[in-house]
């Protein structure tokens, strides 16, 4: 682990050799079985990373905007968890610091001093960027940056009182099996008091959300090509960008966007940093994103199954996009009759978005 000190800030990197050998492992899994699959965390490199900057400003891609309509609104309310006693603001998956200062603008800055801000992600410069702007602009902040993979890397989150942040859908992007899991973990790293504030991508319209992943600037394109670019760099592959194409699609059967390329021909790949050869035929696809369209009732289920229960549910007009504020359950044993009592006393799901703060 690499960690230096600059005044408020502290960042530390743990992305050594044994992520180098998980990317090879994935993506030796991924290209041999069928369908092809590579996990969608390989998106982000720098470019991929300015590449999905451009996507949340783009006509099309509503959960952005949305997402921060909702931020904005409900702010206040939401860092009142930082009113009265000092904490962590961590956010796993933190990419730009677009969101969290919906956050920080909106408060009390006498509460900067009570907050370390820690962002982790995988992608170095989302976190050091970000960590040296919202140092500028919040006095009395400190932030303590963490270069890592939130799916093996949880441990590193410090000690202490936290509100945890989960935003964009990021959330979406991993298998019910896998996501569960992730739930159960983070919800391992939560006291009583803690909370995860979680952003859902709610079922709509198939038109709305297929026209999302399939901009017309075609940026969308561009970032799911750069995954093969990003492997070639890595893995000293020589994928050829211009043999494959973006194909995006809601699949209705499991309420999700899937995000593949497609092969223009019949074709063989070398990856010469794992030492294999991958052959493509003319139109399979590699799988590089799900994302999960959610219900509140497939929400509450997931949350559910890992132990965790909805204290406050933000959402726009539209029902378009939430943010769900979880906290550990109570009681063991879910379903028993005191645990029915209390969750009709204290559960707070407004169906619409509540008066701004
Ligand atoms: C869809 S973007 C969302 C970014 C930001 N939270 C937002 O809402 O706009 C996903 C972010 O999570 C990061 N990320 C994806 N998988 C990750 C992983 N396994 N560990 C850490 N960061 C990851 C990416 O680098 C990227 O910044």
């Amino acid at each position: 682990m690499n960690g230096r000190s600059v005044n408020r800030v502290t960042v530390s990197n743990y992305l050594n050799d044994d992520f180098s050998a998980r990317i090879a492992d994935d993506v030796r899994r991924g290209l041999s079985r069928t369908p092809k699959a590579i996990p969608s965390k390989y998106f982000y490199d720098s470019r991929g990373s300015r590449l999905f900057d451009r996507i949340c400003e783009l006509p099309e891609y509503y959960p952005t905007r949305t997402e921060i309509g909702i931020l904005r609104d409900r702010a206040r309310s939401i860092m009142s968890f930082f009113e009265k006693r000092p904490g962590l603001l961590v956010e796993i998956g933190s990419g730009s610091d677009v969101k969290i200062r919906q956050l920080l603008e909106r408060i009390d800055p006498a509460w900067l001093r009570h907050i370390r801000y820690v962002p982790m992600d995988i992608s170095a410069d989302c976190v050091i960027g970000g960590a040296r702007r919202l140092l500028a602009d919040f006095q009395g902040l400190s932030v303590e940056g963490i270069i890592a993979d939130f799916t093996c890397h949880l441990e590193q989150i410090p000690p202490g009182r936290k509100m945890i942040v989960f935003l964009g859908g990021t959330f979406g992007n991993f298998t019910p099996a896998e996501g569960n899991d992730l739930l159960m973990r983070l919800a391992a790293t939560m006291g009583a008091e803690d909370r995860l504030l979680i952003g859902l991508d709610m079922v709509k319209d198939r038109p709305i959300i297929e026209a999302a992943y399939n901009d017309r600037a075609g940026v969308t394109a561009a970032f799911n090509l750069n995954i093969l670019n990003h492997i070639n760099q890595r893995l000293d592959a020589n994928f050829d960008m211009n043999l494959f194409e973006h194909h995006a699609f809601f699949n209705p059967n499991e309420e999700r966007i899937e995000m593949h390329l497609r092969a223009r021909d019949t074709f063989t790949v070398q990856i010469a940093g794992l030492a294999m050869a991958s052959f493509f035929r003319r139109n399979e696809t590699i799988r590089t994103e799900i994302s999960q369209k959610f219900s509140r009732q497939s929400a509450h289920a997931r949350f559910r199954k890992a132990g965790l229960e909805a204290v406050a549910w933000h959402t726009d007009a539209q029902d378009w996009f939430s943010l769900v504020e979880l906290a550990k359950k109570r009681f063991a044993h879910v379903g028993s009759a005191a645990h029915a009592a209390w969750t009709q006393k204290t559960s707070v799901y407004p169906e619409k978005r509540e008066a701004p703060a």
